[in-house]
């Protein structure tokens, strides 16, 4: 039988809950499947950390970067200096694996779901290539004379060739072979006009594109594509853009589909091992309620099973998630509108009655 190796890494807030679906829903495809899932569970994140000072040592991620794939819950707690956990684990598995391509789909199951006027499934269905590697969180620079009034803060902006090429050529391969129908497209988000530096971008993009004479290319500065992905998001098929844009415009992109109940995201790096999560925060005040929506979770299992070579178990999550939210079964995302783990029911479900009968 297949086995597969994963970590797991529930984390913080609500992390343990919707990890705790997702991971029913992986047992139950791997069943259909007929794979095996070896899991290592990882106590990682604010507790632990408080406890022992330990943030992910050494061991954890030599461990790790023998697996497959991580799953990860989420980090982040109101007891902890702000971003330190933060930093030490996702950051940390980033930048350790080098997984340089964060891929967060924006895709609308039911019209009700949306909270754009007369926007519906065929609208928006997107996906962003967020670079995960470098950009404001590389981490140069610093602050000097601390609390003084000459004090000194500064975030620089790093942008690699190999780091924009690899992330580009990435969304040209993916757009290519995605086939949203119609001819593939991919648009490059920047702010090339105020951030000179971006320039790099403006020019791999343009080289990467010769590459693939039948995607379409567009453009369009990180304003002005917030504003379209509200107006028009039928515009968008495959969205490349730096780091910290990506970033915004994902939470954005979350909102279109639903809420953060949903969006979820793969930290990858072809062929590595590579991290899986839901884009949504440890949401500490929900913790231990059995209130927060494991969809975004399972979406995330539902690309790490991708990542993993199990396409078909892959595309049996993906049609449970879509008849369990355009079957109105899921009225809502937000947090408290269904127990957690009644949405975890109600997938499963879906998920078996769907299987075929052999
Ligand atoms: C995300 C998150 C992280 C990020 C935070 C928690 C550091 O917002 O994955 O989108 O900014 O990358
Ligand atoms: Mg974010």
């Amino acid at each position: 039988m297949r086995t597969h190796r994963i970590a797991v890494l529930p984390g913080d807030g609500i992390g343990e809950e919707v990890v705790r679906e997702g991971l029913r829903v992986l047992d139950a495809v791997a069943e259909m499947e007929g794979f095996t899932v070896e899991r290592t569970v990882y106590p990682h994140g604010a507790d632990h950390y408080l406890e022992t000072g330990e943030t992910l040592p050494e061991s954890v991620f030599e461990e790790m970067a023998g697996m497959e794939a991580i799953l990860l819950g989420a980090i982040g707690d109101p007891r902890v200096e702000t971003g330190f956990l933060e930093r030490a684990i996702i950051w940390g598995v980033r930048q350790t694996f080098d997984l340089y391509v964060n891929l967060r789909p924006v895709k609308l199951y039911s019209e009700a779901l949306c909270p754009l006027k007369n926007k519906g499934p065929e609208d928006v269905d997107l996906v962003v290539v967020r670079e995960n590697t470098e950009d404001a969180y590389a981490g140069l620079g610093g602050i000097h004379r601390i609390g003084t009034p000459h004090e000194v803060a500064i975030a620089e902006m790093i942008y690699t060739r190999n780091g924009v090429e690899r992330v580009i050529r990435y969304a040209f391969q993916y757009a290519a072979k995605r086939n949203k129908g119609g001819a593939p497209k991919v648009t490059l988000v920047d702010k090339a006009n105020a951030i000179r530096a971006q320039d790099l971008w403006t020019r791999v993009f343009a080289e990467v594109a010769s590459e693939f004479p039948t995607v379409e290319t567009d453009h369009a500065y990180i304003d002005a594509a917030c504003m379209w992905m509200v107006k028009n998001p039928e515009w968008f098929d495959v969205v490349v853009t730096p780091n910290l844009f990506g970033d915004i415009l994902t939470d954005l992109g979350a909102m279109v589909q639903g809420g953060m109940g949903i969006a979820a995201s793969g930290n990858i790096h072809p062929g590595r091992v590579s991290m899986f999560e839901p884009i949504h925060g440890s949401a500490p005040k929900y913790r231990g309620q059995n209130k927060a929506s494991p969809i975004a979770t399972i979406e995330a299992v539902r690309m790490m099973l991708e990542h993993i070579g199990e396409s078909a178990g892959a595309d049996r999550v993906g049609n449970a998630v879509r008849d369990a939210l355009a079957g109105g079964r899921i009225k809502s995302l937000s947090a408290g509108a269904h127990a957690t783990d009644e949405v975890g029911d109600i997938v499963l479900a879906y998920l078996q009655e769907n299987a075929p009968t052999s």
